[in-house]
Parts: C-alpha cells; sequence; structure tokens
C-alpha cells in the first residue's frame, strides 16, 4: 500500500493534470477543425487519422453496432466522423469541462466526466476501447491499460496511442529545452530573478519506446495486431514555422507504417490491440 505522503503527492498531480485540462477544453474542438498552429496541433490531427486508419476494418466487418467506450475522450473529436449507425460512443474524460464541452459538440454521444483507472462500465461490456493522448498524464498507466482491457469484451480491440520515447525529434525537443531553461537559470543569477521555475513541468508526461508499449499492452492481457505511427519534425522553435509544419504534414501523412527508420523518427505511436477471445 502506498504511504499517506505518496497518496497526497497523487492527488496533487491528479489535480494539476485535471486543471490544465479544464483550461484547454475552450479551445480543443478548435484544434482539430482549424489549421494546424502548432506541432501538437498537427500531432492531434494526425494521430486521428491513424485511429481512423485502424478502426475502419472493425466496422466494416461489424454485423451490429458496436458499442465504443472512449477513455480521455477530450472534446469527443477522435471518433468524429465515423459513421454512427454502426458504432455508440460513450466518452469519459477526468475534466468535467472537456467532458461537458465534448457533449455540446456531440450531442448524439454519451459523455460523462471519470477517471480512466476507475472506469464505470461492466467487465466484458465494450467492443473498442479508445484512448488516445491519455497515458502520458495517468500515474499508474498499466493499472488504466489493464481497467480498460477488462471492459473489453473477449475479441474485442483497443486503440492506443503512446508518445515515442525513441522519436529523434521529441530527443531534440527535450535538449532545446534543457538548453532553454539552462539560460533563463543563468538570466536568474544574473538579475536575481526566479524565472526558471515556470520551466518545471507540473506534471509528468511519460513516453515509451515501440518495445515498451507493445510489452505494456502484452501485460495488460492484449495482443499486438498493428501500429501506425506520425508525426515527423521539430516541436520547439522550428515547429513554429508554417513551413515547417506543412512539410512536416506532407512527409507524416504518408510515413504512417511503423518501420525501423519510422520507428525511430515519428513522434507518437498509436496501436490496435486485441483481447484474446475465450477460444484463442
Ligand atoms: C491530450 S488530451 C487528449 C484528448 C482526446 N483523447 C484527443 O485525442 O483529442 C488528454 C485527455 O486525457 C484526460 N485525462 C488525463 N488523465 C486522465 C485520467 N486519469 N482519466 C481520464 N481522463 C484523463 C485529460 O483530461 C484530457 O482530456
Amino acid at each position: 500500500m502506498s504511504s499517506r505522503p505518496a497518496q497526497q503527492e497523487k492527488k496533487r498531480l491528479a489535480a494539476v493534470v485535471q486543471q490544465h485540462f479544464d483550461g484547454a477544453s475552450a479551445d480543443w474542438a478548435n484544434r482539430y477543425a482549424r489549421e494546424p498552429q502548432s506541432m501538437a496541433d498537427l500531432d492531434l490531427i494526425l494521430r486521428r487519422q491513424n485511429v481512423h486508419y485502424l478502426i475502419q476494418p472493425l466496422l466494416a466487418a461489424a454485423d451490429r453496432t458496436l458499442q465504443v467506450v472512449d477513455v480521455g475522450c477530450g472534446s469527443g473529436d477522435v471518433l468524429d466522423g465515423l459513421p454512427r449507425d454502426v458504432i455508440r460512443v460513450t466518452g469519459m474524460d477526468f475534466s468535467r469541462e472537456m467532458a461537458r464541452q465534448a457533449g455540446v459538440m456531440h450531442p448524439n454521444d454519451t459523455f460523462a466526466p471519470g477517471d480512466a483507472t476507475k472506469l464505470p462500465f461492466r467487465y466484458d461490456s465494450a467492443d473498442i476501447v479508445t484512448s488516445l493522448g491519455v497515458l502520458e498524464y495517468v500515474p499508474n498507466p498499466i493499472e488504466a491499460l489493464s481497467g480498460m482491457t477488462e471492459i473489453l469484451r473477449p475479441g474485442g480491440h483497443m486503440i492506443v496511442s503512446f508518445p515515442n520515447r525513441t522519436s529523434l525529434f521529441r530527443r531534440l525537443l527535450s535538449i532545446e529545452r534543457s538548453a532553454e531553461k539552462s539560460l533563463v537559470r543563468l538570466r536568474d543569477m544574473v538579475r536575481g530573478t526566479d524565472r526558471a521555475k515556470a520551466y518545471d513541468s507540473q506534471y509528468r508526461h511519460r513516453q515509451w519506446t515501440p518495445a515498451e508499449a507493445a510489452s505494456m499492452l502484452n501485460r495488460a492481457g492484449l495482443v499486438v495486431e498493428e501500429m501506425r505511427v506520425n508525426t515527423y519534425g521539430p516541436w520547439g522553435r522550428l515547429g513554429r514555422l508554417r513551413t515547417m509544419r506543412s512539410l512536416s504534414a506532407r512527409i507524416s501523412r504518408n510515413w504512417t507504417a511503423a518501420g525501423f527508420l519510422t520507428k525511430r523518427l515519428a513522434c507518437t505511436m498509436v496501436i490496435r490491440a486485441r483481447k484474446p477471445s475465450h477460444d484463442n
């Protein structure tokens, strides 16, 4: 059992994540609708493209309406554009504001606030569970994955994303951030200010290698079927240049298969995994 200070720290971090996404909720749907204004915007759009690619064969094979649970649904836009005669979507999000906005934007789907590690759904009830851009914020991602697997019916599928720790572009970003922070620290020392504090991320944003991501899914009891990758390009100062983003978009839209090179460059992995049926 974890100690009281550890639990309090967990609660504090959860509140920081919640507050962050409550604040981001008003603009979240716009990030899907407008031309990307940052590399992070572009990543959202490309990630959704990969989700749709991975989900399409499941919908094409469906002989009834599929129950889809979107964990950490944000504004509910990840599944936007998929035919609602084949899927029924229930989304839940840690941020009340996100869940509320999702309900306003998508009145035909169902949304509620909730925690990825305490899912309010029956075991073996969902045909598909999606969770995009969420695990990196969850204190215990294995626990969250196991919970999502429990609500999935045998033979059902999970589509989940992981930030790619081996990505050259993610490494460049962390070098750029450290260099910036060192400079600000130096300035703080000279000027007697305390600006470097703002560089300390208030919440942990985890990243995984492709092998680690696959192994986590295996540990949760799933079989990996396919991995897609997206977003090549610098996220820092260079990523703020529009030409850089359109170049990145052009390359990223085509290089989506997870191969030797793409797995070392692309920023995000999207994986489709299956919960084994009782008979296999
Ligand atoms: C980066 S956003 C992604 C939103 C959406 N899936 C998308 O791709 O547009 C991460 C979302 O995960 C939610 N989240 C973070 N921790 C969570 C948790 N423990 N349980 C449920 N949702 C969580 C946040 O509130 C936020 O809306």
